[in-house]
């Protein structure tokens, strides 16, 4: 028996590509992002082993695969196809959609059972500024898809910024309703931006519930432990009914109980993201690596041990980096 296994539930977020076909304002800067080479990331199989130890020596309830952008890695469907069969309870997908139209109904075929959608503006020209490329027909036409095949519940992730998309948060909430998806506004993090970028354009979850009155009538849930999301109930005459989560990563902090573990696509093991710590993993993971299991446990629990309380971030990476 491994020594630090854990009955504490473990949600595990898998990028595996840094590559993106989009450049959004709060992830990366225009020009510069170096990807890594072909041959630093990860393999399926070396991915697969890593779950399949934390699925055998922790309570792995989640597993997210992110990126960059994971539709642009050949053949994600194979990678969803090989944890599917590990029986993971919560398998989900975080993609900006761009391709996901024609894509959506093979990973639910490969046992897919969800995706979160980046969607920050319903106009095709803020849109197209703030991906910095990105087409928003297609995004609507991959949410549509997803909810077509039962990739659900769909969540459309918005981050709200200042004079970019802070007017659209009641239209959004609106299009969200009437699409059958729920909605997560969340608050900016100081990730892969300079500082006064950052102050320039944050905007807090309390601002953003008044923006949505007197339209919507909202009603907090009580809080959930463990959860990210602050979950509203939200009505209107003219809307219908629903609810929509609010991230609050920078005004409350979710640190204290985090269980969420990165793996970065070159094969390093992140325990929180305001840190630059990291613990390479890689070697740990070739078919033929002697003392895996005693040698991953204390990585994970290296990892787990870098977690601060404060979520004050020690320098700004990007998300693509580190897995979004
Ligand atoms: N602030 C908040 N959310 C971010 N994301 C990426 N960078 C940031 C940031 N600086 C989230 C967005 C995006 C997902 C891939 O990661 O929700 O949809
Ligand atoms: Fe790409 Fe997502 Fe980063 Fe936007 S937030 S640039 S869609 S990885």
């Amino acid at each position: 028996m491994i020594a630090c296994a854990s009955t504490d539930k473990l949600s595990l977020r898998v990028s595996v590509t840094d590559r993106c076909q989009l450049r959004c304002l709060y992830c990366m800067p225009e020009e510069g992002v170096e990807p890594c080479a072909h041959s630093d990331i990860l393999r399926y199989e070396e991915i697969e082993r890593l779950v399949a130890f934390l699925k055998g020596h922790f309570n792995l309830t989640k597993v997210r695969i992110t990126g960059g952008d994971p539709l642009v890695r050949a053949n994600i469907e194979t990678l969803v196809s090989m944890l599917s069969r590990m029986q993971i309870p919560d398998l989900a997908l975080t993609t900006n959609a761009q391709v996901l139209e024609s894509r959506a109904e093979r990973l639910k075929e490969a046992g897919l059972h969800r995706v979160n959608i980046s969607l920050d503006s319903l106009h095709s020209d803020t849109f197209h500024r703030l991906t910095r490329g990105g087409e928003l027909q297609r995004t609507i036409d991959g949410i549509r898809a997803a909810v077509r095949h039962g990739l659900t519940p769909v969540k459309l992730n918005m981050v709200v910024m200042r004079g970019v998309n802070d007017s659209e948060v009641k239209s959004m909430l609106a299009f969200a309703l009437s699409e059958g998806c729920e909605l997560r506004f969340l608050e900016l993090m100081p990730a892969g931006m300079d500082r006064h970028e950052f102050d320039r354009h944050y905007v807090s979850c309390t601002e953003i519930c008044s923006a949505l009155s007197p339209e919507f009538t909202i009603r907090p849930h009580a809080p959930r432990p463990g959860s990210t999301s602050r979950l509203h109930d939200a009505e209107s005459p003219s809307h219908g009914r629903g609810r929509f989560g609010v991230i609050t990563p920078t005004s409350h902090p979710f640190c204290s109980d985090c269980r969420r573990l990165r793996l970065t696509s070159d094969g390093y093991l992140v325990g929180c993201l305001a840190r630059q710590k990291r613990v390479q993993v890689r070697p740990l993971l070739a078919e033929d690596a002697v003392g895996r299991e005693e040698a991953l446990a204390l990585a994970v629990q290296e990892a787990m041990g870098h977690k601060r309380e404060d979520h004050v971030f020690e320098a700004p990476a990007s998300m693509a980096r580190i897995g979004g």
